[in-house]
C-alpha cells in the first residue's frame, strides 16, 4: 500500500458528492473506513458469526478467539503490559464515563477535586460533572494560553492535596494542539494521582506507547481509527481495574449470581457487561493491521506535510482567521470566516464535494472562552492530500463569493 495512493482503498471515494469527487475534511469526526475493515465485517457475518464468551459451539468458539485476538493485537498495538489492561467499549465517551463513575463512585468525596483543561470535549468534562454533583466534588480547568494550548506550568499550580484525578486530552479536536501528556503524567506520579487521557484524537495519529506514556487510563474512539462505528477502547492499569467496581451489570461481567449476593468476573470481563459489538471488534483488527502496514510514524508525517501545506494556504486567504496556534499540532484546523456563519460555509462547500464540520464541536467551553459561538473545522486523515486542501480553498473561495466578501 502506498499512502499516495491511499484513497483507492476506501470504497467511499469512488462516489460523487453534488456531481464532485469527495473531498473529506472530516476525519476528526469519524474517519472512513478501508475495504478490508469493510470487508473483514461482511466476512465475519457471513461465515463466522456468533455472539462471543457464552455458548460452546463451533461458530461461538471461534468468534470468542477472533475477539480476544483483537484484544491481543491492541494490547500489543499499545504496548500495553497486560491483555486485560484492554476493554471494549461502544466510545471513548462510553470509555470515560466508566472511569469517571467507578473510579467517581470508589474515590472522589465531598471537597475533593478534578483537574481537567478548558480544551476538553464534552465527553471528557461531563461524566466529571455528573460526580461533581453527585459527591460534592470541584472541577478545576486549566486555562487554555492565546495559541490554544494548555502549559504545563497552569496544571502545576492547579495540583493540590484535594486532586484526586487529572483528566486531560492529549489532543484538542479543536485548536490542534498537542498536550504535554508525558510531563503532566510524571507531574502527577509525584503527587500519586491517577491521570485519564482523553486520546480520542491522539491514537489516529500518534505512535502510541502506552507504558512510555505512563498514564492509567487512556480512551480510545475506533472509529476515528479507519475502525467500525459503534466501537471503542478503554486502556486502564490493571491495579486500577481490579480495584474499581463495575460499570454496568448485566450477563457475561458476572462470577456467580444468588439471590442474595452477586460476585463479579475478573477484568476485563468485569466491564464488558453484555452482547458485546463482536463483527466491530473482529473488524477492528484490519483497521490496525491497516495501520501498522502503512506504518503510524509514515501516516504521522504525511498529515504533517498536509497539515502544514493547509495552514500555510488558509493563512494567505485574508478572510480566513484560523483558531490557535499550538507549537505542536494534531491533524485539526478550526476557522472562521467573518461575515460567514460557519454552518453557512459547511454548506457550502458541502456543494463543491468538500465535507467539513461546523458548530462548537462539542467544545463550548473552549467557544465560550474565545467568545465564539461556532467555528468550521477540516481535520485531516490519511487519504487526504495537498490537492484536497487546494480544492477546500477554491471552494472558500466560491463561498466568499456566494456572501460577496
Ligand atoms: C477530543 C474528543 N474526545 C471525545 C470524543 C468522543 O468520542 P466518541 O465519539 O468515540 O465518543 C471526541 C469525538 O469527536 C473527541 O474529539
Amino acid at each position: 500500500m502506498d499512502i499516495k495512493n491511499i484513497k483507492s482503498e476506501f470504497p467511499i471515494f469512488k462516489q460523487k458528492i453534488n456531481g464532485k469527487p469527495l473531498v473529506y475534511l472530516d476525519s476528526a469526526n469519524s474517519s472512513q473506513k478501508p475495504k478490508a475493515v469493510i470487508n473483514r465485517l461482511s466476512n465475519f457475518y457471513e461465515t463466522e458469526f456468533s455472539n462471543v464468551g457464552r455458548s460452546v459451539h463451533s461458530l461461538a468458539v471461534t468468534a470468542t478467539n477472533r475477539f480476544e485476538e483483537t484484544r491481543d493485537k491492541v494490547q500489543k498495538y499499545l504496548n500495553a503490559k497486560h491483555r486485560e489492561e484492554i476493554i471494549f467499549t461502544k466510545s471513548a465517551t462510553e470509555s470515560i464515563n466508566l472511569i469517571a463513575s467507578s473510579f467517581g463512585d470508589k474515590f472522589i468525596k465531598e471537597g475533593d477535586e478534578i483537574l481537567t483543561t478548558e480544551l476538553e470535549h464534552h465527553s471528557n468534562y461531563v461524566p466529571w460533572h455528573f460526580i461533581r454533583q453527585k459527591k460534592g466534588a470541584k472541577i478545576k480547568f486549566a486555562p487554555v494560553n492565546k495559541r490554544g494550548e494548555v502549559e504545563i506550568d497552569e496544571i502545576k499550580k492547579l495540583i493540590n492535596s484535594k486532586t484526586k484525578i487529572i483528566a486531560v486530552t492529549h489532543i484538542s479536536n479543536v485548536t490542534g494542539a498537542i498536550l504535554p501528556i508525558k510531563k503532566i503524567v510524571d507531574l502527577a506520579k509525584e503527587k500519586k494521582i491517577p491521570v485519564l487521557v482523553d486520546g480520542t484524537q491522539g491514537a489516529p495519529h500518534l505512535k502510541i506507547d502506552i507504558q512510555e506514556l505512563g498514564c492509567d487510563f487512556y480512551a480510545i474512539s475506533c472509529h476515528k481509527m479507519y475502525g467500525p462505528n459503534g466501537l471503542g477502547i478503554l486502556y486502564a492499569k490493571k491495579k486500577w481495574l481490579e480495584e474499581l467496581p463495575p460499570y454496568q451489570g448485566g450477563g457475561g461481567m458476572i462470577s456467580e449470581v444468588l439471590k442474595d449476593k452477586v460476585s463479579y468476573a475478573d477484568t476485563p470481563t468485569k466491564f464488558e457487561a453484555g452482547t458485546m459489538q463482536t463483527a466491530d471488534v473482529v473488524a477492528f483488527s484490519e483497521a490496525i493491521n491497516f495501520i501498522e502496514e502503512l506504518g503510524i510514524k509514515n501516516i504521522q508525517n504525511h498529515e504533517k506535510e498536509i497539515l502544514q501545506y493547509g495552514i500555510e494556504k488558509l493563512k494567505k486567504n485574508n478572510s480566513v482567521n484560523i483558531i490557535g496556534e499550538p507549537k505542536e499540532r494534531g491533524s485539526v484546523m478550526s476557522f472562521t470566516i467573518k461575515g460567514i456563519h460557519p454552518h453557512d460555509i459547511a454548506t457550502i462547500l458541502d456543494e463543491d464535494g468538500v465535507a467539513i464540520r461546523a458548530g462548537h464541536h462539542c467544545c463550548q467551553i473552549f467557544h465560550d472562552k474565545v467568545g465564539i459561538a461556532a467555528t468550521a473545522r477540516a481535520s485531516i486523515g490519511v487519504y487526504n492530500s495537498k490537492e484536497d486542501i487546494d480544492i477546500l480553498c477554491n471552494a472558500i473561495n466560491n463561498c466568499k463569493k456566494v456572501f460577496n466578501i
